[in-house]
């Protein structure tokens, strides 16, 4: 197996120790130690009841593991009332580990209920969506959604360790495992031109079982190196949003449709609309947002929201919690494999990469 153990030590919280390998689940016991916890308490999705098996059978028998099963959607503060409540019952107490066994939804919840649970206790995210592997997983950001906006409600905390293993995908629908490369190649764009390149050199479903590994491992690590320098995003951690200022706008009305959108196909869309952006400004070159766009294009991602009306994406824009005092504000590409943020865009120009991206045919 191969395992690789980063530690972004990332201040002024803990360091968290992140294990990467195939079959890492069923080494639980040795990657992290548990006997210095009370209790365990598992939050895992309803869809993952083949590896919560395996889990609890990993886990040190002595250990009594409580099982909630909530489904992923809503994000909402039922989900997160439901998991208080049911750590309340199990008699959690502040030396409780939560383990949380899922994608994003799982971990977003799951990480918000255990640091706000007895004012926090310790969390470790096994993700098993590939999304959550790259991205969800590492960073500290727990939370939920609130009054239709994504992630409205939420606090910084950090996991106390991650455990990914990549053969917790083999079960995931082929449409989340796409969306997932979303995430991977926002990396890419923002961070690592070969990265970028070795990612997109062929669509997800080609890749072994080695090179989606090591792709895994190299988007974790480009995550936990921008989060280490910049926990609480108040610099360079905003470079990860690119795509989302539109994206989640998307998203978030998409949820209200009866075809909702995963949000790494949204921000794939962002990406799309935000290159439009990033040339229009003058931050690329038009070479380069065809690039981008065929780049996830190939990876089988959607870079357009025909039937989204231009209007309704900019209200939703203004009430997202990246856009202070009114401006709309950016990350966005200035070459392939690096990027800016706090980039203020005239509104005239947002609306014209809008109208390109939603316009029924391009
Ligand atoms: N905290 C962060 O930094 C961060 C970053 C990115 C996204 N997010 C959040 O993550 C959420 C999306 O998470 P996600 O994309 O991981 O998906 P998800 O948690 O919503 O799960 C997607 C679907 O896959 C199922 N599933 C999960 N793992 C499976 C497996 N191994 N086999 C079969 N089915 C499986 C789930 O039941 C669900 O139906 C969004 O709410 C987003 O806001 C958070
Ligand atoms: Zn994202």
């Amino acid at each position: 197996m191969h395992t690789l153990s980063v530690k972004p030590d990332i201040k002024p919280q803990k360091a968290t120790t992140i294990h990467v390998g195939s079959g890492a689940i069923e080494q639980i016991s040795s990657l992290f130690d548990s006997s210095r916890y009370s209790s365990l308490f598992i939050v895992a999705d309803k869809n993952v009841q083949v590896h919560l098996k395996k889990l609890l059978k990993a886990l040190p028998k002595e250990v009594v593991a409580v099982v909630l099963p909530i489904g992923a959607q809503p994000k909402d503060l039922k989900g997160i009332q439901k998991i208080w409540t049911a750590m309340h019952k199990a008699g959690c107490d502040r030396q409780s580990l939560v383990i949380n066994l899922g994608g994003g939804s799982i971990g977003d919840r799951g990480g918000f209920a255990a640091s706000t649970y007895m004012r926090g206790v310790d969390f470790l995210n096994i993700p098993t969506t590939l999304l959550s592997q790259v991205d969800a997983s590492v960073g500290g950001k727990t939370g939920f959604d609130f009054d239709g906006i994504k992630n409205l409600i939420g606090a910084f905390s950090q996991p106390m360790g991650v455990l990914v293993d990549p053969q917790l995908l083999d079960t995931l629908p082929s449409r989340e495992f796409i969306s997932g490369f979303g995430e991977i190649i926002k990396h890419g764009l923002i961070w690592d031109k070969d990265h970028f390149k070795k990612a997109t050199a062929k669509a997800p479903q080609k890749f072994s079982q080695a090179e989606l590994t090591d792709i895994i491992i190299q988007s974790i690590m480009i995550k936990a190196e921008i989060v280490q320098g910049d926990e609480t995003e108040t610099g360079m951690r905003k470079l990860l949003n690119y795509g989302h200022t539109i994206g989640h706008a998307i998203e978030s009305l998409s949820l209200e449709t009866k075809s909702p959108l995963l949000h790494g196909e949204a921000i794939s869309i962002g990406m799309a609309a935000e290159a439009i952006i990033a040339n229009k400004q003058g931050l690329i070159s038009a070479v380069e947002k065809r690039k981008i766009e065929k780049a996830l294009v190939r990876a089988g991602l959607p870079t357009t929201a025909p039937g989204f009306k231009v209007s309704d994406i900019l209200k939703k824009m203004q009430s997202d919690k990246k856009n202070s005092h009114g401006e709309l504000n950016f990350s966005l590409p200035d070459g392939i494999g690096r990027a800016v943020y706090d980039q203020k865009v005239p509104k005239a120009v947002v609306s014209e990469a809008l109208k390109a991206v939603t316009k029924k045919s391009r």
